[in-house]
């Protein structure tokens, strides 16, 4: 019978995949990308992962970025504190490694934002490090090919025995990947293709017809805390104010339209004008509402309603934000915001103030 790790290694050779950080040794593109690769999609990442690179060129070029181009470029990935993180860790390798990645998992482990998956994704696939990349993916394919129904201290071990004896030593980050990607493709939380899975001749519970039953659920799902936010898109002479989220907040040094957590028995309107006047020290009237938007961040999720403002008096103060801007609206793309703010974009720029 032929080897595990060569049906897999062939299996990856045949998908021949083009993926644009495959296609370079170079370990700040390889980290770069599997930072980004963390919460987010494979077909999402490619075009920021370009980007990103077209903008920044070396590690010295994102330690040396501002927020504002650090969040500018991540916008629209999500989980912002992996840019932030990943910009200190750059500023680390300048500063203190002569502007050298280190080339092992314990040193890469030491680096801001990078934990045990990733250091060993970018010391195999960089590197050359047999050292096996361990994620949700890889823990799933292992449930199954092992017959293991769920991930405590003992079946984690059994997994790392496994791959660390099967990991391939003349291709551990093809090896890695060729995981990643059965797990993306084949071995898919529903509806695995186990006829189309080279490995199904070692999968213990595609013997026992049991794939769909591994891993094991636990059906204790954590429920993310919901809120509900009223924001004002406040105009005055054809210009909107926008506010910056206070740096220590959840979603910090990102802009948003103003508004807050609508309390319990409290209109939204009431809610808006409160908020504002809170964080900004102005007073405004609300007018018409423009649009209703629900969406879910990492940690929480939101429905979010927004309504057309008007400026009536006072100077603004920084008294909950970190900053503000009076901006005319075709210019909103210059400032990173928030997903779900995106959203209200379109309604902005439609309308350009004329209900106001
Ligand atoms: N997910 C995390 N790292 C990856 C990689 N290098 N290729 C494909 N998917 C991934």
């Amino acid at each position: 019978m032929k080897s595990f790790n060569n049906t897999l290694l062939n299996w990856y050779d045949s998908e021949n995949e083009f993926l644009p950080w495959r296609a370079t040794s170079d370990p700040y593109h390889i980290w770069v990308s599997e930072i980004m690769l963390q919460q987010t999609q494979v077909k999402t990442v490619i075009p920021f992962y370009n980007a990103w690179i077209d903008k920044f060129a070396t590690l010295n070029d994102v330690a040396n970025a501002s927020d504002e181009e650090i969040f500018k470029s991540w916008e629209g990935l999500g989980y912002y504190n992996r840019a932030l993180n990943f910009r200190s860790a750059c500023i680390d390798i300048m500063n203190n490694y002569d502007g050298q990645i280190p080339n092992l998992k314990e040193k890469l482990l030491l680096l801001k934002g990078i934990g045990d998956y990733t250091s060993s994704a970018i010391a195999s696939i960089a590197f050359n490090q047999p050292t096996p990349a361990i994620d949700g993916n890889v823990k799933r394919i292992m449930s199954r090919l092992l017959l293991l129904p769920d991930f405590k201290k003992k079946e984690l071990n059994k997994i790392k025995d496994f791959l660390l004896k099967n990991i391939d030593e003349h291709r551990p980050g093809d090896f890695n990947q060729s995981l990643m990607d059965l797990g993306r493709k084949i071995c898919k939380p529903r509806n695995p293709k186990c006829t189309d899975c080279p490995i199904s001749i070692f999968c213990l519970s595609f013997k026992n017809k049991q794939t769909h039953i591994y891993p094991i659920k636990n059906k204790q799902t954590k429920n993310k805390p919901h809120y509900n936010i009223g924001v004002g898109v406040v105009w005055h002479n054809d210009k909107i104010l926008i506010t910056k989220r206070k740096k220590n907040q959840l979603l910090g040094g990102l802009w948003e339209f103003p508004g807050g957590k609508i309390e319990s028995h409290e209109s939204i309107e009431h809610c808006i004008k409160r908020e504002i006047k809170e964080e900004l020290d102005i007073q405004i009237k609300v007018n018409n509402f423009i649009i209703k938007v629900k969406h879910q961040y990492s940690h929480f999720k939101i429905t979010l309603y927004a309504y057309h403002c008007q400026y009536i008096s006072g100077d603004v103060k920084c008294i909950e934000v970190d900053d503000w801007a009076w901006i005319e609206p075709h210019a909103i793309s210059n400032y990173p915001f928030p997903r779900a703010n995106h959203y209200i974009f379109p309604e902005i720029l439609n309308n350009d103030g004329a209900i106001c």
